[in-house]
Formats: structure tokens, sequence, C-alpha cells
């Protein structure tokens, strides 16, 4: 049943007509609990109030899947503003992206084109870029891409997704560039073919590749949620003698918030991913599709 609900919100975080719908009728159905608002001035706010509990954030203005190039130039503009508004309000905010909505899917000039403006301008506030890693069919796309950005700008990582088999042998093929990667199980629906169906495999890799990225001497962003992960990797950064200063914790806007007071408090760094805009329906569904139980939350704001 919970595999059932879980293809059923991941189907539909890929609908066009709900995505436009939701883009219209503005933050519905609870979605207000996992993004900060519509608005510039939401995110600032957010933002300001975690940097004053002592929390690191990355800011994401939501946008997936464009189609035009027009659509791509606008939300580039819109995450150029976002990196304005960091500076600006002297925000402790790192940015991260979706390379769909910058023209992934359009063409090689237009992605790039787009990416070396963020990363010029995130470079002018030194304000460091995630690309956020997407389905399987652009994932080899957006590993090229980021290694010809990576030979260009140190102010930016990627993402890589523990429930594909073949992610250890790209965190060993990335190490001759020391990037500083966030590690995550991974939120798509992918085929049984290149991910794991299982969560004891996907949890088992995800611990395989946090030994090994930070024996490699990286930087990591652990992003997870999972209590047992996180007390994974403080007993091996304890075992190998690991630096605070090597690694941080990340978890998503809404989610065990709790825990990210409770962390800093320990000492280490940890950093909130913010999510914001208009285009809030697919993550919002991804989130769902997680923990079919956050439901009840849509049930709720249904009758707000
Ligand atoms: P797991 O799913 O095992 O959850 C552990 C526990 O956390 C659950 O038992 C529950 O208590 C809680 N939890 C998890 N999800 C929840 C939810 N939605 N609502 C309420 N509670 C929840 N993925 C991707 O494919 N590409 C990317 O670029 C990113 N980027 C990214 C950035 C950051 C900062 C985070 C934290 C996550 C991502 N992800 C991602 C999502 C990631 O792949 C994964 O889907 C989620 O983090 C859920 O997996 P967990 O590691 O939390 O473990």
């Amino acid at each position: 049943m919970e595999q059932l609900m879980k293809d059923f919100f991941l189907f539909l975080s890929k609908n066009k007509a709900l995505t436009k719908a939701a883009k219209k009728y503005g933050l519905r159905f609870g979605a207000s609990r996992f993004v900060a608002g519509e608005l510039t001035e939401d995110a600032v706010r957010v933002i300001k109030e975690l940097n004053k509990k002592g929390l690191l954030v990355t800011i994401d203005y939501l946008g997936e899947f464009v189609e035009t190039e027009q659509e791509a130039n606008e939300k580039t503009e819109h995450s150029i503003a976002t990196l304005e508004a960091i500076g600006r309000e002297k925000l402790q905010s790192q940015l991260s992206l979706k390379m769909t909505s910058m023209g992934l899917d359009i063409s090689d000039e237009v992605i790039l084109r787009n990416m070396r403006r963020i990363l010029d301008t995130a470079k002018k506030y030194d304000i460091f870029v995630t690309i956020d890693m997407e389905d399987y069919s652009r994932y080899q796309k957006t590993l090229d891409i980021f290694k010809m950005l990576k030979a260009e700008y140190d102010n930016v990582g990627t993402v890589l997704q523990a429930y594909l088999y073949r992610v250890a042998d790209d965190v060993e093929d990335l190490n001759s560039l020391s990037p500083n990667l966030r590690l995550v199980k991974g939120a798509y629906k992918e085929s049984p073919e290149v991910a794991f169906p299982e969560k004891k495999d996907v949890d088992e890799n995800y611990k395989k590749i946090i030994k090994m990225h930070l024996l490699n001497g990286n930087y990591t962003a652990i992003a997870s949620h999972d209590e047992a992960i996180i007390e994974y990797t403080k007993q091996i950064a304890k075992e190998h003698n690991i630096p605070n200063s090597q690694f941080e914790f990340q978890m998503l806007y809404g989610i065990k918030n709790d825990l990210h007071l409770k962390l800093a408090k320990e000492g280490y760094t940890f950093r909130v991913y913010v999510p914001y805009g208009n285009d809030w329906y697919g993550y919002f569904m991804r989130r769902l599709a997680e923990r079919p139980a956050n439901v009840a939350f849509v049930l709720k704001g249904m009758f707000k």
C-alpha cells in the first residue's frame, strides 16, 4: 500500500496540468509546511529567522522542466535575483537549483550560458551553488555539465544519489576534482535496472559513499533525515579523526526541525534547504511520496 501511494505521488509530481494550476492558485494543501513562501521577501524572512538560530541555509527558487529558452532565461533571472538578495541582506545562505529549469533539456549552449551567469553572480558575493540531481534520464548530462563548470568555478557542487547502483563509481570518478558533494538517498522513481528497489540496500550504499567521500578527504554534505545515518556519520568521523569542518548535515525545511537545532547545538554545521516560489507542486508531491503519512497535512490544509 505504502509503495502504491509513493508511486502515485511520484506520478502526480510530473503532471504538467497540475503544475500549471498550482502556480496559478498559490501555496495550497499544506504545502507551506515545506515551502517558505512564494516571494523573495518570504524567503528572506525565513532565512533570517533560521540564521538567528545558528542554522545555515541553502535556498532554492523552485522550478523544473521548462520547455522554452525564454522560460529558462526567466528562471535564471530569478536565481540571479535570489543571489542578489542573499548578498544585499547578508544572509548565511547558499543556492541550490535544478538545471532543468535553466535549460538542461533545451541545449548545451543554453544551459551553459545560464549556469555561467548564475555562477558569476554567485562568485561576486562568495556564494556556493549546488546543482540538485534530478531523475536518471538527466544524470549523465548533469555530471558532464557539472565537470565542465567545476573546471571554471570553485563555488559549484552537485548531488549524488545512493539508490543508484553506479554511484560509488561516480564518487571515485569525481574524486580527482576534490568536489564538495551533497549525498542523498534519492527522491525519484527509478527502474530496478538502475536503482536499488529495497530501502535497506539504499541505506547500505548510502553509508558506503558517505565513508568513501569523507575518507577521500572531500567536503561532504550528508543530506538526510535518517537518524541512523546521522549517527553513522558521527561515528565514522570520530573513528577516522575527520574534523567537523569537513562535513555538514542538511535537512529539508519543515522536516524534523528540532533535530536541526540539536545538531547545531552539538557543534555540527547544519544547513536547512529552503525552497520558495510559485513552482512548488512537483517538490511538494515528492515530499508526500517520501512519507505518505504527510497526506494528513494535505487533508488538514484542504480544510483550512
Ligand atoms: P528516509 O526516507 O529513510 O527517511 C528517514 C526519516 O525521515 C523518515 O522515517 C521520516 O521520519 C523522516 N522523513 C523523510 N522524508 C520525510 C518527509 N518528506 N516528510 C516528513 N518526514 C520525512 N533527492 C534527489 O534525488 N536529488 C536532490 O538533489 C536532493 N536534494 C536534497 C537536498 C536535501 C538538503 C535533502 C535533505 C534531501 C534532498 N533530496 C534530494 C531528497 C532525498 O533524496 C530523500 O528523498 C529524502 O531526504 C528522504 O530520505 P532520507 O534520507 O531523509 O531518509
